[in-house]
């Protein structure tokens, strides 16, 4: 039986390869996705959301707007990452269909029931606002860091854009996984990832094509890493294929100050007593990983 998800996403390169590989996983029920300003504004992001599942035939899948900007703090986008119009590099054309008229966090409370597992990609906004209206069994997202940030040294994007929501999610009691950076940039694809993926049909080389942009960016910044961290699709990885994933648990907090803003003090070690409902990502299995991906997106054709 396959596990229902609900994807909240700003796409961005790696968010659109992560819807991707959440419609191509048999494990896995993709019952809708809703948008949020990130990686660039809400329309652009719920545009972006619509073209990746046109891209595959599947505008059946319902899109659902929400929080264009975050819960107190100015809003942030990274087209210095992700470029001007959010997915840069391939050409896809503008999305035919349209997102259904329900606000995200009413389509998401809606649909939020025992088993349904939320998988967040984006900042946590519309996550946040959602605990007002209903609770999840159970969050997996990507966000945080043990180690260093990628906004600032403190903090990754996704935590450090909202913050306040990213501190109400883990201390709201629900079970979260926290997928952060020190696993994403062991998800790796580098150049031979690339080409193999732009071998395998029409969808692999536009993702390809997502991965020559979003590599620009990433061998200036991280020229250790030898490719792209594809961290979103490691949240999903995660619901699909857990076996590849190295989880603990732990205990996160979330710093609200101005210094480390964002920071996520992830407590893995026995300090403390763990939270019972909280759990952290330390490593992953990145061959299988990888070719999880490949062939997971060679299957569209
Ligand atoms: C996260 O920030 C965004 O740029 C990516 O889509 C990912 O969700 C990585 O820090
Ligand atoms: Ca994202």
């Amino acid at each position: 039986m396959s596990i229902p998800i609900l994807l909240d996403c700003d796409p961005g390169h790696d968010d659109a390869i992560a819807i991707l590989l959440a419609l191509a996983s048999p494990e896995l029920e993709l019952l809708g996705l809703t948008t949020v300003a990130g990686n660039q504004t809400l329309e652009k992001t719920t545009a972006n959301a619509l073209r990746v599942l046109e891209l595959v035939g599947r505008g059946d899948v319902p899109v659902a707007v929400g929080a264009d900007r975050p819960l107190v703090r100015e809003r942030e986008i990274a087209a210095d990452v992700h470029g001007d119009t959010g997915l840069d590099g391939p050409d896809l054309p503008p999305p035919r269909g349209e997102p259904v008229a329900q606000a995200a966090v009413e389509f998401l409370a809606e649909r939020i029931a025992p088993g349904v597992v939320l998988v967040a990609t984006g900042p946590l906004t519309n996550v946040a606002h959602l605990l007002d209206h209903a609770r999840p069994d159970r969050i997996v997202l990507m966000g945080g860091a043990i180690g260093e940030g990628n906004r600032t040294p403190a903090a990754e994007f996704n935590i450090w854009v909202d913050p306040e929501a990213a501190a109400r999610v883990f201390a709201s009691g629900i079970d979260v996984t926290m997928i952060g950076l020190d696993v994403t940039h062991q998800a790796v694809v580098g150049s031979a990832g690339v080409e193999e993926l732009r071998g395998v049909g029409r969808v692999g080389s536009v993702v390809a094509e997502l991965l020559d942009f979003y590599g620009r960016f990433h061998r200036r910044r991280y020229p250790d890493l030898d490719g792209s961290p594809l961290h979103d699709p490691v949240a999903v990885a995660t619901v699909a294929r857990p076996e590849l994933l190295d989880l603990r648990p732990a205990r996160v907090a979330v710093d609200l100050g101005e210094q480390s803003r964002g920071r996520t003090n992830v407590d893995w070690r026995g300090r403390g007593a763990p939270d019972p409902n909280h759990t952290v990502a330390l490593g992953i299995d990145a061959d299988a990983f990888r070719r999880l991906v490949v062939e997971r997106i060679a299957s569209f054709g």
